[in-house]
């Protein structure tokens, strides 16, 4: 076996051990059974249906897939099957429990890391290669799929966490991050003219971040940083909620049936509001980004403050298209791997960092906190780049094009690295606030 190939293994053994003592660190770890069981929202799975699940994704993929093996427990692949089963009715079905979903996944994971020693890798191959042939080139990436997999659902798993009521089970790992800088306002005008969307070439990249093309682009202004909840609250106490002007038709009837008047989460406390934020009620911070805001109060928050959301790929040029080279980079800051000091991803704290936090994450436009912080509503549908092909099955992209589903871009303070980057594309419907979603605003260029 290759030197390369080697270092490839161990990168991707201790990939997934991460990602596994993080679904036990919100699971088996720190809550017990009947809250494991328990349906803490409609919105969301019980935890321990998300535990199995990636366990058995990881028996689908890595075992039975790249690995060649024997299947161990196909009789629960329609259990853990998320599209048969909504979100809503897992709850009722008959699902392995704590410690069995433990040893299940403990049982799946020797014989993933077993079965890895004498799996050829190969190389990454042209996007146009068609699927068995990239099955058989490219095992890798069904490797980063599936540590990539187990991350977005720790990231579901925090928002469960976050709707959960009852004493707190969570631990910052830091006490917050300090700033120096002065809270980040303003604009950034991003010149007209073409770069590359999407990638071909990332081995880490799901199918829907392909091909790569170019696009071309108009004028736009985009704001600097992501909006904060100080703004946010200019639009509420400007009567923003009840000012039918501000919002969509879609939006304006969401907010009416759920008398929504402000983020998830938050309480009227006299002239401010409270928060509550994984069981701990504080006051909400004027300088950091607002979060658990749907599309509909993103997309009004930008009417009212006469502008509008970026579209996804005007997102996407401000946050990696460099003006001098005319090149596309992987991060806002170029090609290298995030550090701490690059962005605030991977749940250091459990919450956005204040605006201008990150001036050296920046892309080459001057676009802050692109990466990290909170996932961002852009106005665009989710669907299929130009000559998209689904890999390694429809089910992960496909079935979603076209279904009432919005882009999100950049990951959250909750996005493992590993599931970060500036080709990176999340989706969901324009009503739902429970992940941790924010949005910064764009606007034309008015002709002179
Ligand atoms: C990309 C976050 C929308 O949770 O539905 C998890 C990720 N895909 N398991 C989702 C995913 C399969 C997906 N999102
Ligand atoms: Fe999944």
């Amino acid at each position: 076996m290759s030197h390369e190939q080697e270092r490839l293994k161990e990168r991707i053994a201790a990939e997934l051990d991460i990602g596994r003592r993080h679904s036990n660190g919100l699971t088996l770890d720190v809550l017990d059974e009947e809250e494991l069981l328990a349906q803490h929202s409609p919105l969301m799975s019980p935890l321990v249906w998300d535990l199995a699940h990636v366990g058995n994704y990881e028996e689908q993929w890595l075992l039975r897939v790249a690995g060649g093996r024997q299947a161990l427990r196909p009789d629960i692949d329609g259990l853990y099957d998320a599209f048969e089963n909504p979100r809503a009715t897992r709850v009722s079905l008959p699902l392995l429990p704590p410690e069995e979903a433990r040893e299940y996944n403990e049982r799946v994971r020797r014989e993933v890391l077993d079965a890895l020693e004498s799996v050829d890798l190969g190389v990454p191959g042209p996007r146009t290669a068609s699927e068995d042939e990239r099955f058989l080139l490219e095992a890798g990436l069904l490797y980063h799929l599936v540590i990539q997999h187990e991350h977005q659902h720790n990231e579901t798993m925090l928002a469960t966490h976050q709707l959960r009521r009852g004493e707190p089970v969570l631990l910052e790992e830091t006490a917050g991050v300090a700033t120096l800088n002065p809270p980040v306002r303003g604009e950034v005008l991003v010149p007209a003219g073409e770069f590359t969307m999407g990638t071909s070439e990332d081995p880490w990249a799901y199918d829907n971040e392909g091909p790569a093309h170019t696009v071309d682009l108009g004028p736009y202004w985009i704001d600097t940083a992501p909006v904060t909840n100080a703004a946010y609250q200019e639009f509420m106490d400007d009567g923003g909620y009840q000012d039918r002007r501000w919002w969509s038709p879609a939006g304006w009837e969401w907010k009416e049936g759920r008398g929504v008047l402000a983020p998830a989460f938050w309480t009227k406390e006299g002239d401010g509001w409270s928060r509550r934020r994984f069981g701990r009620r504080e006051m909400v911070p004027a300088d950091e980004p607002v979060q658990h805001v749907s599309f509909h109060e993103a997309q009004a928050y930008a009417a009212w403050a006469g502008k509008r959301l970026p579209s996804e790929p005007e997102w996407e040029k401000a946050a990696r298209f460099d003006p001098r080279t005319g090149r596309s980079h992987r991060y806002p800051w170029g090609d290298t791997e995030p550090g701490p000091h690059h962005a605030n991803l991977g749940r250091r704290r459990l919450g956005p960092a204040p605006a201008g936090s990150h001036p050296e994450g920046a892309s080459p436009l001057g676009v802050q906190q692109m990466i990290g912080d909170v996932w961002e509503w852009t106005s665009t549908t989710f669907t299929g780049y130009p000559d998209f092909r689904a890999f390694p099955y429809r089910g992960y992209s496909e079935v979603f094009f076209d279904d009432g589903y919005k882009v999100l871009r950049g990951g959250s303070w909750a996005t493992h690295p590993t599931a970060a980057r500036s080709t990176f594309r999340n989706w969901d419907h324009p009503i739902r606030r429970q992940i941790f979603s924010g949005f910064r605003c764009a606007r034309d260029v008015e002709p002179v």
